[in-house]
């Protein structure tokens, strides 16, 4: 690595978060670690393979490809693929064990044809909608489905699923609406289909809702990585952001009153100035959003972002901190001194949630994992 800018994961916050959880299970839960999107820009082998030594139940992926790249990684855990997946997947979940779910009629009976003719059982989780309006079998449907249950013998329904909307939003009537649902359909099932996994929470219906019945398996992302799903929550669970996103100052220059900075001119100099130019850009994942709004710290301070975000490059009005140097490290996401910039504060300016500023942040930055 040349470049200075690079991110960090603490592997002992990720562990905290996974305790905080393990703490918001019933009796018999267990959590599933959703690590799609390379771990919400985390790194999904890396905090899978965390997860696996903690005692986590299951690891989570939208993608059969997501599911691959764990097992190449040497993840042994359950693999539930959790998104809709394409035809040309199905030679993948034997070859990979990677369990599918089922997420309308046509994808169990591709599932069921595919397995027959192969001659195996194919363990599944069906997916029903609660009401999300996303993915999953429909109540009709649903009941269809068991009407001609003996007609798919090569699928082996492990679990049962479904997902929350709006558990984050501090409210229980929508999602407690899901809640029951969900635990009706189970209720009302016959004991020959009863799976052994039940599954409908996220990280807001796992710390907020814990008086429900919500299933024995509990799906967890955002919160694994020490973010929380949302201001709204009620049961906010002590979490560590487990991210830090750092930079270095690689030029400080004096302007006279009345320039322009960046693109645009968009920032011009009240007063003799100080900017320093640090070496992060949208191309990085640090959006261009951020541009005249955000903050950074440096020597444990915060310091405004001037001027346009550039690919490559961004400005700081360092003009009331005389001490910041040539090669000053700076953070741009996580804690420096007594300061913490999280990614939701990013997000807010940003006009999106932290889940999205977390999986921006893009490849081209390397991943150092602590500890
Ligand atoms: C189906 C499914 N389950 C679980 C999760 C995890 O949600 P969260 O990151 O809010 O914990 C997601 C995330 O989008 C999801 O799509």
């Amino acid at each position: 690595m040349l470049r200075k800018t690079y991110i960090e994961i603490s592997r002992q916050s990720f562990c905290h978060n996974i305790a905080q959880f393990k703490k918001c299970l019933p009796p018999g839960g267990q959590l599933m670690a959703v690590v799609k999107a390379d771990g919400y820009g985390h790194g999904a082998v890396q905090t899978a393979l965390v997860a696996q030594a903690e005692g986590v139940a299951w690891a989570g992926v939208a993608l059969v490809e997501e599911g691959i790249e764990l097992r190449q990684g040497g993840v042994t855990l359950p693999i539930l693929v959790l998104g809709a997946w394409p035809k040309e997947a199905l030679p993948y979940f034997e070859q990979y064990q990677l369990t599918p779910t089922i997420h309308s009629p046509e994808s169990a009976r591709l599932l069921q044809d595919f397995a027959k003719a192969k001659g195996y059982q194919q363990p599944v989780h069906l997916k029903v909608d609660t009401g999300m309006g996303r993915i999953g079998f429909g109540p009709s449907q649903l009941f269809e489905f068991w009407e001609h249950f003996d007609s798919f013998d090569h699928l082996r329904v492990e679990g049962i699923d479904s997902h929350l909307a709006r558990a984050d939003e501090g409210l229980d009537e929508p999602t407690v609406t899901q809640f029951t649902r969900f635990n009706a359909l189970i209720e009302g099932m016959d004991a020959r289909f009863m799976p052994r996994w039940t599954h409908i929470a996220n990280s807001s219906g796992t710390c907020d809702f814990k008086d429900f019945e919500r299933g024995n398996l509990f799906r967890i992302g955002i919160g694994l990585y020490g973010q929380l799903p949302s201001a709204q929550l009620r049961n906010k669970p002590d979490l560590k952001q487990a991210i830090t996103f750092k930079t270095e100052v690689v030029q400080l220059r004096d302007f006279e009153v009345n320039s322009p900075i960046s693109y645009g001119g968009t920032w011009v100099t009240k007063r003799p100035s100080r900017i320093a130019c640090i070496a992060v850009g949208y191309g990085d994942g640090y959006s261009r959003a951020l541009s005249n709004r955000a903050q950074v710290l440096i020597r444990g301070q915060r310091m405004p972002v001037v001027g346009r975000v550039c690919m490559d490059l961004t400005l700081i009005d360092v003009t009331d901190f005389p001490e910041v140097c040539l090669g000053d490290q700076v953070v741009l996401i996580g804690r420096q001194g007594d300061e913490e910039i999280l990614a939701s504060e990013l997000a807010d300016i940003m006009g999106t949630i932290n889940y999205e500023v977390c999986c921006n942040l893009s490849k081209r930055v390397p991943r150092f994992y602590l500890g």
